[in-house]
């Protein structure tokens, strides 16, 4: 995927923000959607599906490895999918992109088919782990038959003739790693097993229940989940209606919450537990989020949630709330430099393999907007002092979260907050500008 030359964009101080948005749909449940719809025998219908790069990405993958998709409207997409272990051969590499997601996840479905795949991406994916994946798979009977250096793309992969299940403990918390061993273990014939020390996002658990495969979810310890799905089963179509996206959210949310007088809805918000660490650190910090009209949708729970600018004092972020809001940490962290007081994100050790080294760019980015902060071993602190100066120029590297962070600070700065290159918001929010627009963002 190509992007056009860099764009900078900045933010200025904005009058109150006001109105009710809907945020597009959840990336984490788009990518499996289209992944599973086409392991399944038949037609998958999804509606809601977020049309950013990354999950365009996934589509052409997946039609690229067999299936039919196809686009029905906005949202709306209908997958044909081929059957666990029917994936064919593709007739060139397949490029992810920008995202991670998309191509650990389909690392997975691929190492359970008797298939061989060469998975690439830009810059950014290239520089980011991928042997954290391959060790499973190939315990599973998969082989790489060439990587590039520090287990990185462009990689070539053969999917297994015969998988093994297997009993996996992922050394980091990742929803990706844990996710890519369960869709290889769908082809694999008795139990795949992976235990994890801290629960990271369950979508891939509950649409594997909700296509008709046996998954088990058990505690472990005092954070972790034993999760236990059973091989080959005959995944069944079923209809997917994506909830909205709440690390998209974190965006206006937090832009509502240190914008002087603003007062917004968030529609339809998915609050699934696993995904709101945010939410339950701001309303720490004091902030004004109230979630009404709680309901099911979807087998997802959402909530429309009112949000009023408030008075944020720091606080000290636990280390097992990560995995609940790991792509939050750069607007949490712009959430910290407009509160009174010092706030501790305590365990960031994966933030450094995102899109970016995000714990070094949020840390370079606030400096770039006067806010005094420091990273401490696997810690972000930052010492709020209830504004920031902005003026600054921050450097995105190629990160959406870094871009959309530091341009909600720019809205609520001294003076405007300009980003380096805006381009890679379209991976994840492709109407993020115009949305913040709306609600009366000054971005130009
Ligand atoms: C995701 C999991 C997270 C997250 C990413 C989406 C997913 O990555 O950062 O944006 O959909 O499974 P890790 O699982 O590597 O932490």
């Amino acid at each position: 995927m190509s992007h056009p030359s860099p764009s900078a964009l900045t933010a200025r101080r904005s009058p109150p923000l006001a109105g009710r948005v809907r945020v597009p749909g959840d990336k984490s449940i788009s990518h499996r959607a289209l992944i599973l719809g086409a392991l399944a025998v038949g037609e998958t219908s999804i509606t809601g599906l977020l049309e950013g790069e990354d999950v365009i990405g996934t589509a052409a993958a997946m039609r690229a490895l067999g299936a039919v998709v196809e686009r029905t409207g906005e949202g709306a997409w209908r997958v044909y999918g081929v059957g666990v272990g029917g994936l064919r051969t593709p007739a060139n590499a397949l490029d992810f992109g920008n995202s991670g997601t998309g191509c650990r996840l389909v690392m997975g479905a691929v190492g359970g088919c008797p298939i061989t795949v060469t998975f690439d991406g830009d810059a950014s994916l290239r520089k980011r782990p991928m042997r954290r994946v391959l060790d499973p798979l190939e315990r599973m009977g998969a082989r790489a038959l060439s990587e590039s250096p520090g287990g990185r793309l462009p990689l070539t992969l053969r999917g297994a003739t015969d998988p093994l299940p297997i009993v996996y403990q992922p050394p980091a918390a990742s929803a990706q790693l844990k996710s890519a061993v369960l869709l290889a273990g769908l082809a694999a014939p008795g139990e795949t097993s992976v235990l994890e020390a801290e629960a990271t996002r369950d979508h891939t658990e509950r649409m594997l229940r909700h296509f008709g495969a046996d998954v088990r979810v058990e505690s472990l310890g005092a954070h972790g989940r034993r999760v236990t799905l059973v091989g080959q089963p005959e995944l069944k179509p079923a209809p997917v209606a994506v909830p909205a996206d709440p690390s998209s959210a974190a965006f206006p949310l937090v832009a509502a919450l240190i914008v002087p007088r603003s007062e917004i809805v968030i529609e339809s918000l998915m609050t699934n537990p696993l995904r709101t660490g945010l939410i339950t650190t701001l309303v720490e910090m004091g902030a004004s989020i109230a979630l009404d009209n709680r309901r099911q949708d979807g087998g997802e729970e959402v909530a429309d949630v009112r949000v009023r600018a408030s008075a944020l004092a720091g606080v000290d972020v636990p280390p097992e709330r990560a995995p609940s809001m790991i792509d939050e940490y750069p607007v949490l962290a712009v959430a910290a430099a407009f509160a009174d007081g010092t706030t501790r994100m305590r365990g960031l050790k994966e933030l450094r393999v995102k899109e970016s080294d995000r714990l070094a760019a949020t840390a370079d980015g606030l400096r770039a907007c006067g806010v005094d902060c420091a990273i401490e071993g696997d810690d972000l602190v930052v010492h709020g002092r209830g504004r920031a100066r902005g003026g600054g120029t921050v450097e995105t590297h190629m990160d959406h979260r870094i871009a959309m962070a530091f341009l909600v600070m720019g809205l609520a700065s001294e003076a405007p907050v300009r980003v380096d290159d805006s381009t890679f918001i379209a991976t994840s929010f492709p109407d993020f500008v115009p949305m913040m627009r709306r609600l009366g963002a000054e971005l130009s």
